[in-house]
């Protein structure tokens, strides 16, 4: 059986590690503890995932057929090119291809000098004087800083800046403190994710996705890692074939200019896009699964991961095929989250009752003591329904989230068709 070694511990992993397992013999390196992870891994260590010292000592004297790195501040620390220097298969993105994500004006510039469509109108400044007149000549913005900050440094008028003087103001702080930063015009419209396998210069479509980033029902509350997320085939219920076709070629065309650049992209590509009246934009590129989006795509697929990922590893990745079933995925999160998270609280799980909904539950970001798991300040659990229609995938999930208990909560909107009508006609007002 293949070896396969995964880098990465939370509920995205985890629905990596589960489709891995099923026909190869996985191993994981994790930063903590996943239970559910390290149950389905033959053998497991813990050590610093952001460290290439640290991950590279854990790799010593062992053998792997393949690797895969996932979480972005792990491919921005290079461990793709530690596995790749161990002597194994990657299927996941070197340092320097994963710098479109890590560096927001590396992908501006790129798309620029490629002539790749759906950039927003963007400036990268370091100076003062110039971030402020860029921004009162825009008006509305939305204010970047260029490197990771785990969705929490990207702030947009209206939402965060009630005037034009508080996006100026905070595009100073960033330019004080990074040195530079990123403007853009604010782009309206509803978003969505459009994943692809890449093997450098093949890609293979994931069925897109919508994910709800914020915290309260009707998407209103402040920002968070993602409180779930649907799929509804080949399209979803906003979208045209056209805003796929053009969502493919930006993707396809990013793969190949950062091949022009001298570095192979293999791994996951992650578009965030967003239709707006004007056509589809790119809010930017992930070089990773989405986190919930991971959970939809990978229970819909039909092909065997460790396969694909070989063949990404080779250059020679060929088509994927995904079931056209609906998903729904609802994160359940501990009471408080994201402001007051209750942190370190026991939960209660029903694996009877759970088995009996048919749903998957991907375990995020708790941990096991004496047999109990407990919660921590992120996401809990993600439980994901699949199933035909769109009220069968999201009753699904629902119960499922009836049977754990503890201090936790989540968005029972999340899947509803109240909730994706809402979407569609307001969608359908900014088409017109
Ligand atoms: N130009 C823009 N106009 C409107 N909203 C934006 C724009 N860019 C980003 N956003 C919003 O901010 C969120 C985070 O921005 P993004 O560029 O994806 O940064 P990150 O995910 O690294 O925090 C997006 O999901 C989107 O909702
Ligand atoms: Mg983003």
């Amino acid at each position: 059986m293949m070896k396969v070694v995964l880098v990465g511990n939370g509920a995205r992993e985890h629905a990596v590690a589960a489709e891995l397992a099923k026909d190869a013999e996985l191993y994981a390196i994790m930063s903590k503890k996943n239970p559910a992870i390290a149950h389905l891994s033959k053998e497991y260590w813990i050590c610093n995932i952001e460290n290439p010292d640290a991950v590279a000592a854990v790799l010593k004297g062992k053998q792997f057929d393949l690797g895969f790195a996932s979480p972005d501040a792990t491919l921005a620390a290079g461990i793709s090119d530690v596995l790749e220097a161990h002597g194994m298969n990657v299927a996941s993105p070197s340092k320097a291809a994963s710098r479109i994500e890590w560096d927001k004006s590396f992908l501006r510039n790129l798309a620029e000098k490629y002539h790749i469509a759906g950039a927003p109108i963007h400036k990268v400044t370091g100076d003062p004087d110039e971030a402020a007149s860029y921004i009162t000549d825009l008006g509305e913005v939305a204010v970047k800083p260029l490197g990771l900050t785990g969705g929490k440094g990207v702030k947009v008028s209206g939402d965060h800046f009630a005037s034009p003087e508080q996006a100026v103001e905070y595009a100073k702080s960033l330019i004080k403190k990074d040195g530079s930063v990123l403007i853009e015009e604010k782009l309206i419209g509803e978003e969505f994710t459009l994943q692809a396998f890449c093997d450098g210069s093949n890609i293979a479509l994931m069925p897109p996705v919508q994910d709800h980033k914020r915290a309260y029902p009707d998407d209103k509350g402040p920002n968070t890692g993602g409180m779930g997320s649907y799929s509804t085939g080949i399209l979803l219920p906003f979208l045209k074939d056209s805003d796929i076709e053009q969502a493919n070629k930006i993707i396809r065309d990013t793969a190949h200019a950062v091949k022009k650049e001298g570095s192979l992209f293999r791994g996951i590509l992650y578009g965030q896009f967003i239709v707006t009246k004007k056509g589809i934009k790119l809010i930017e590129f992930n070089a990773r699964f989405g986190d919930p989006e991971a959970m939809n795509v990978m229970s819909l697929l039909e092909d065997s991961l460790s396969n694909i990922f070989i063949s990404m590893a080779d250059g020679r990745l060929k088509k994927a095929k995904f079931s056209d079933d609906t998903t729904v995925v609802k994160y359940l999160v501990p009471e408080g989250y994201p402001e007051n998270p209750q942190k370190d609280k026991p939960v209660n799980i029903d694996n009877a009752a759970l088995e009996k909904t048919g749903a998957k539950v991907y375990y995020a970001a708790v941990y096991e003591t004496g047999n109990r798991i407990y919660t921590t300040s992120s996401r809990s659990f993600g439980m994901a329904g699949r199933a035909r229609t769109l009220e069968e995938a999201e009753q699904i999930a629902e119960k499922a989230c009836s049977c754990i208990t503890g201090p936790l909560w989540h968005r029972s909107d999340i899947g509803t068709r109240k909730l994706i009508q809402s979407k569609i006609e307001r969608m359908k007002s900014i088409r017109d």
